[in-house]
């Protein structure tokens, strides 16, 4: 939440050339100024209201979800906080990312927005949305203050934001004190706004405030038409941005891995709104680290680079995919015997990826492959039912061998068991699918030249009515095709 703009109290005037906002300097006091410019600055600036907005494409798709969010608790206000800035030090903060329950229910993404829920008298909700309006010209805010439009840029008025949004909006900084004087049951989404947190303290219940996330988690399993077009968005930036890092291996090697995420940074930034996660640019052994982010280590021919990053686009869907590349272009003979294991047993997996199979089947056949090599190459003591109902593998395997992709990479988190892990999969869900093979570089029970080698193929798959999509599948997957990928990239 902000708090309200405070009227000039102080008396120090900023020195010339100190690039601070002039509240940041005395605990929210805005220091005087002559009368004179605060007049100056109050008047002469242009009527700029945006007029003929067009609503978002997503409008329609929103509405939809709110509706399916009251009929699923009539009667009781909901909470839905955007979430605020995060100080990363001293008065900088991190890039605002909106919390992804925000997001999906309004199609906003500002600071400090809150999504409420009030209960109608005919049983259903009337949808209210809490922003910051435009910056005040007469009290001085949009100059003096650190969140001040001539600061920060200009806002959309709550005009602009109803026709983009479809929502009634009105001024956040009113919510709060509404909120806590309110009646009757209020359930809000937690981890975003500590202040709303704070200000709704007596009110809340931690067990009903989860049921609402776990129903908006739920309620994200199955992607709509909108949706599924952004997720393939998102994984077509990201296959460019694979290319992209191919072309650089020579500037890696001469570097660390800091270059290849740098690379795959700036495709992110241009073509989306971030990496939907910290990529992933692992090379040698660091490929064994299965969420190797500092990617501070060298890059080295005849070693592999495990690279998995996925681009979130501008309405915040990311992809996630991964690629195991060889950084001069070839693979060794050991390198392609992994790296096929696992193309085969990511192979058997993705097959099993159709509506109306257990969420768990994809996972059960490419484990099922990975331990028969692994038994075959007697790294394990077969038979292979004995490995796999011991899990003997998974000293080399680590990980799940997927999950839902969505707005957040590990979508749909807090979906139950019932829904997810043991449920059944549907037209439209997207998931990835991903197994791997990780032979440490301290693992004194594989041979010494498996040793430091991590393999892992990750692909971004739709269930369809008839089967499934690989959204990723412009990325080749199988060796040979990534070998001549990669000379065609680098020519
Ligand atoms: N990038 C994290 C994962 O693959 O789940
Ligand atoms: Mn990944
Ligand atoms: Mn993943």
């Amino acid at each position: 939440m902000t708090e309200q703009p405070v009227p000039a109290q102080q008396s120090e005037t900023a020195p010339a050339g100190d690039h601070q906002p002039i509240k940041q300097r005395k605990n929210g006091l805005y220091p005087a100024v002559s009368d004179e410019l605060a007049a100056h600055m109050r008047g002469g600036w242009a009527d700029t209201e945006l007029r003929g907005l067009e609503p978002l494409p997503q409008a329609a798709e929103t509405a939809r979800r709110r509706a399916a969010l009251s009929r699923r608790f009539p009667g009781e206000r909901l909470v839905v906080p955007a979430g605020n800035l995060r100080t990363r030090s001293n008065d900088t903060e991190y890039p605002f990312r909106a919390g992804t329950e925000y997001a999906y229910l309004t199609g906003d993404q500002t600071e400090d927005g809150v999504l409420v829920l009030e209960p109608a008298a005919d049983g259903g909700h009337e949808a209210v949305l809490h922003v910051l309006p435009r910056s005040d010209r007469e009290n001085g805010e949009f100059w003096l203050d650190g969140q001040g439009e001539l600061w920060v840029g200009r806002r959309y008025s709550l005009s602009e934001n109803e026709r983009r949004l479809g929502l009634p909006c009105r001024d956040v900084r009113k919510a709060a004190g509404e909120l806590a004087e309110s009646a009757g049951p209020v359930r809000l989404v937690r981890g975003h706004d500590a202040g709303l947190e704070e200000a709704l303290a007596g009110r809340l219940d931690p067990a009903r405030d989860e049921e609402l996330r776990v129903f908006l988690s739920e309620l994200r399993l199955v992607k709509d038409a909108f949706e599924i077009g952004e997720l393939q968005k998102a994984v077509d930036s990201t296959v460019r941005g694979f290319e992209d890092v191919v072309k650089v291996l020579d500037r890696a090697e001469a570097t660390s891995e800091r270059y290849i995420e740098g690379t795959f940074f700036l495709r992110a930034r241009v073509e989306g709104n971030d990496v939907g996660y910290g990529s992933i640019c692992a090379a040698g052994p660091h490929a064994t680290t299965l969420h190797w982010v500092r990617n501070d280590g060298p890059v080295r021919s005849g070693e592999l680079l495990l690279l998995d990053a996925g681009v979130e686009t501008h309405t915040l869907y990311t992809a996630d995919v991964t690629r195991t590349l060889p950084v001069n272009g070839r693979f060794t003979d050991l390198q392609r015997k992994i790296y096929d294991a696992v193309y085969e047993a990511q192979e058997a997996g993705i097959a099993a990826v159709r509506p109306g199979a257990k969420y768990r089947d994809f996972h059960d056949a490419a484990q099922r492959v990975l331990a028969e090599r692994l038994v075959e190459w007697g790294l394990v003591e077969g038979p292979v039912e004995r490995v796999l109902e011991l899990g003997l593998q998974r000293r080399w395997t680590l990980h799940g061998t997927g999950h839902m992709l969505g707005m957040d990479v590990h979508d749909c988190a807090l979906a139950r068991t019932e829904t997810y892990v043991d449920g059944t999969l549907e037209p439209g869900m997207c998931l990835t699918v991903e197994p791997g093979l990780y032979f440490q570089a301290d693992d004194l029970t594989v041979p010494e030249e498996y040793r430091g080698i991590g393999v892992r193929i990750e692909d971004d798959i739709l269930v369809t009515e008839d089967g499934n999509r690989n959204l990723s599948a412009a990325l080749p997957r199988a060796s040979a095709e990534v070998e001549s990928w990669m000379a065609r990239l680098k020519g």
